[in-house]
């Protein structure tokens, strides 16, 4: 028996020692290089000035301009903020649906919530667990304002085929493209697609800025407005030009970002040695399998998303919980399907089963560079265990309930 649990009474949800005393997330939590991030440091430190778009902020917009092939980059102190304020300008006037899939970030609905939009939860493709224009074109009416193409969190939705779309229909198109920030799409760099296209830095993400976002366009006026919108809508001196509020991202958090996207192309080639490991042990683990990287693409080998098949003994969930009571902190990607509960705001929908079948099929694994290859051998280890002695799990995980909730920075 492997993973060192011999016997049920082993694993740590029955009272055996945890496989890990430091739990291990699916966050990247990459280590920035010191020196550089103190040298990046030192750029704010000796203008002596802390926010409102210093020195490392002005440098990160810049490369991350760059690195996505766009006119612009705007900064934000979070993805959320940043897309919330992106709808804001981009949905059409007097309209107020936002067509977005149901499964995706678990705050997306909350996020349109915010910029005063009523999301329209679309279906998505079983493959490809995104939406697709086909699915989209489905849920476009009189009230639609804005659609919101979001990147799964392996390879990318069909960004081309929701641009046409858009374009026959006059409906402006965001993306949440917080899972591609280094991919390619049909060839073509993320980041330039539709209107323009919302990325994360939390420090769970590919690029670490500890916390923090960025907006990517085209559109110099769009630009313009966000840049007034996340620092109160002040031009100048109180002049109010937009509706805002602080959502500037800080200058350290600038300087720990810039540290990230110098290691970037280092991460990616540590990132893909993980995924292969994994996809490699796991191939010989009955029941369950590792989402595949669309090598034709560029791609960024972050997430590792494993889907239960028919042949799995336990529930996706019951998975979760005896592998987070190891300290294994996998997470059920994307569940639940946002249509399945009511929040405390307006929502709208048909009948959407495929998202949900997918809800309870996905986990991504522990990943980054938290996790060393003895790590990866002692996660697929527990997972041969539980395919081998599934039956006897589940008899004992009957009645025992715990919380596969996020815990430290696993994800924002
Ligand atoms: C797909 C996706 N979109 C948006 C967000 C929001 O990002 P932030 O935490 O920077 O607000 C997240 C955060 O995890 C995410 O995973």
């Amino acid at each position: 028996m492997t993973a060192g649990k011999g016997t049920i009474a082993d694993f740590a949800l029955f009272g055996g020692p945890a496989l890990f005393d430091r739990p291990r997330s699916i966050g990247n939590l990459v280590t920035p290089d010191f020196e550089r991030f103190m040298s990046y440091s030192r750029m704010f430190l000796e203008a002596r000035q802390y926010t409102n778009n210093g020195p490392a902020n002005r440098l990160l917009e810049n490369r991350l301009a760059e690195f996505h092939q766009t006119q612009r980059c705007v900064t934000f102190s979070t993805a959320f903020w940043g897309l919330s304020l992106a709808m804001r300008c981009l949905a059409l006037p007097g309209r107020r649906e936002i067509v977005m899939p149901s499964l995706t970030y678990r705050r997306m609905g909350e996020i349109a919530a915010s910029a005063g939009l009523v999301p329209r939860y679309c279906e998505v493709d079983r493959t490809t667990r995104a939406q697709t224009a086909e699915t989209v074109a489905a849920c476009i009416n009189d009230d639609t304002a804005l659609l919101l193409g979001a990147h799964p969190t392996v390879n990318c939705c069909d960004a081309a085929g929701l641009e046409k779309l858009s374009a026959e229909t006059g409906v402006p198109l965001l993306f949440d493209s917080v899972e591609s920030v280094y991919e390619t799409c049909g060839g073509r760099k993320v980041g330039s697609f539709g209107r323009a296209e919302g990325f994360s830095i939390h420090a769970s993400k590919l690029v670490n800025g500890f916390e923090g976002g960025y907006v990517t366009t085209d559109d110099h006026q769009l630009a313009d407005r966000l840049v007034y919108m996340r620092g109160f809508g002040f031009a100048e001196m109180d002049t109010v030009v937009e509706f805002g509020f602080n959502a500037k991202l800080n200058e350290v958090h600038a300087a720990m970002a810039l540290t990230g996207l110098d290691d970037l192309e280092e991460q990616v080639i540590r990132n893909r040695v993980r995924y292969e490991q994994y996809r490699r042990e796991i191939e010989e683990v009955p029941g369950i399998s590792i989402v595949e990287f669309d090598e034709s693409e560029k791609c960024s080998y972050k997430n590792v998303l494993a889907e239960i098949g028919p042949g799995w003994p336990l529930s996706r969930d019951d998975t979760l919980t005896l592998l987070t009571a190891e300290g294994a902190l996998a997470r059920a990607y994307y569940s639940p399907a946002l249509h399945t509960h009511q929040p405390g705001f307006e929502i709208r929908h048909g009948e959407l089963p495929v998202s949900e079948e997918l809800a309870t099929r996905f986990l991504l694994l522990p990943c980054g560079d938290q996790m060393a290859s003895e790590d990866i051998t002692a996660v697929v280890g527990l997972l041969t265990v539980i395919a081998a002695r599934g039956g006897e799990l589940r008899d004992r995980l009957e009645g025992v309930s715990l919380s596969t909730g996020a815990c430290g920075e696993a994800a924002s």
